[in-house]
């Protein structure tokens, strides 16, 4: 049996898509790219514009006559979309057999099975759970690197996001949990583990234990095989100065910090309900930058969120101009259902948020080029994470601030720290030097 899987969205479901691939494995399945070749064919999908939609609603459009010669075939949906319109797939699209939730990917092995013995349409959602079962994140062959889910859903109210409605409340994995798992991980040739959650900042916070986010960063330190550990995301209203000193005295954990700001007019972000001010998160960035050197920061910006003037948008293209990011991502807003934001009636027009995201991405290329070049020509420890995709002879890395460099060397040292010295800057790429 085949599975073809077409992951979208974030990194979270990057993670689900692994797992889902990992227990459809077991079960003896083994993966293919090709439609034709594929007995069940899975999306797993994002809700949080209505372009990442569109996308999976075309494909599986596309996929109605493919259904008709091959009536054998599975087509299941899991992810956020599943959350956002639950039976109305099969409504809309009679060719879908089966609907995952986000909590329940655990269970897509049944599903497959029963839809097929049963010739019936499943449809799996729940909400109570953390979704993930312990010590099950796949083993690949020769990856160095592995993203592991510590918490999921989200508690904030912010007025444009779906995310709360279709991941659930907040839930945080049990640190001895976490910790077993990265000890597993390890011991399977595991060096670099990424934490990832909504927010990831608030983790424990509403689990039965002394933790925090801090704390679990510190606790998974120790643990030796693992040679960098990554996070992503946080809310400023919850990145804390205990988290920054832990960054500053543990050198495993990255340098790299990812701290969506979405606006810098103090009108907008009430409306987007953030919780803070631009000056309130420009404190944080201050502090930020005195405990740790160096720290590479980026953002995620919304451009023509509803009733965003001329007036607020010059502030949000000031703020990355004063704040110089290394890099941000500029979204268009998009109108989401089961929002806060959704009731407004002020939108700007598609014309215009174009034109803000253009210019945006604009300003922005400057300033990641320049936060770029205070890289150059010193000296940082790299972990070679894959094969250069241009030359045999070379390989790629990233230093704990996140910036992607090419190395020469061979194949056998993926994996292993080097020390090189960043001696040139092409697009977002350094060429280096070995140090011996
Ligand atoms: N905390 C989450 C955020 C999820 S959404 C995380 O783990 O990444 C990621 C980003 O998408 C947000 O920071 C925001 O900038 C953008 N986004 C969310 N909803 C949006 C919408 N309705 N329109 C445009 N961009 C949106
Ligand atoms: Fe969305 Fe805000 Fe949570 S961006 S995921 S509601 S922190």
């Amino acid at each position: 049996m085949k599975v073809l899987m077409k992951s979208y969205g974030c990194q979270m479901n990057d993670y689900d898509s692994e797992l889902a691939l990992g227990l459809l494995k077991k079960q003896g399945y083994s993966a293919t790219n090709q439609e034709e070749d594929a007995d069940v064919i899975l999306f797993n999908t994002c809700s949080v514009r209505e372009h990442a939609e569109d996308r999976v609603f075309n494909q599986i459009k596309e996929l109605r006559l493919l259904k008709e010669r091959r009536p054998d075939i599975l087509i299941g949906v899991m992810g956020c979309m599943v959350e956002n319109y639950k039976t109305q797939f099969f409504d809309d699209f009679p060719q879908v057999d089966i609907l995952i939730g986000t909590r329940n990917i655990t269970e897509l092995p049944q599903a497959i099975e029963k839809a097929r013995s049963e010739k019936t349409k499943i449809i799996k959602l729940k909400r109570n759970g953390f979704g993930y079962d312990l010590y099950e994140t796949p083993k690949i062959e020769g990856k160095f690197h592995a993203f592991l889910p510590i918490m999921t859903g989200c508690d904030k109210v912010c007025s444009f996001c779906i995310v709360p409605y279709v991941r659930g409340p907040e839930i945080s994995r049990a640190s001895h949990e976490v910790i077993g798992e990265v000890k597993r991980l390890a011991d399977f040739g595991v060096k670099h583990v990424t934490f990832l959650g909504q927010n990831v900042n608030s983790y424990g916070n509403k689990l039965d234990q002394e933790i925090n986010f801090s704390k679990l960063l510190s606790e998974v330190s120790k643990i030796s095989g693992i040679k960098k550990i990554s996070f992503t995301t946080s809310h400023p209203e919850d990145a804390h100065e205990e988290l920054f000193q832990v960054i500053r005295d543990h050198e495993k954990i990255s340098r790299h910090f990812h701290l969506p700001l979405q606006s810098g007019s103090d009108r907008m972000l009430e409306r987007m309900r953030r919780g803070h001010t631009l000056t309130q998160y420009r404190v944080k960035i201050d502090r930020m930058r005195e405990l740790i050197p160096d720290v590479s920061i980026s953002t995620d910006i919304i451009c023509g969120f509803p009733g965003e003037t001329l007036e607020d948008y010059e502030m949000t293209k000031q703020a990355l101009v004063d704040i110089q990011y290394d890099s941000a991502f500029i979204f268009k807003y998009s109108p989401r259902p089961h929002t806060g934001a959704a009731r407004y009636v002020d939108h700007i027009s598609d014309l215009e948020k174009t034109r803000r995201v253009t210019e945006l991405l604009h300003v922005e290329k400057k300033i990641m080029r320049e936060c770029n070049e205070r890289f150059l020509n010193r000296a940082f420890p790299v972990l070679i994470s894959e094969p250069s995709k241009k030359s045999k002879a070379e390989l790629l890395a990233h230093t704990w601030h996140d910036k992607k460099v090419i190395l020469k060397g061979e194949r056998s040292e993926i994996g292993s720290i080097m020390n090189v010295r960043l001696t040139d800057l092409i697009n977002e790429t350094f060429r280096t030097e070995r140090i011996l």
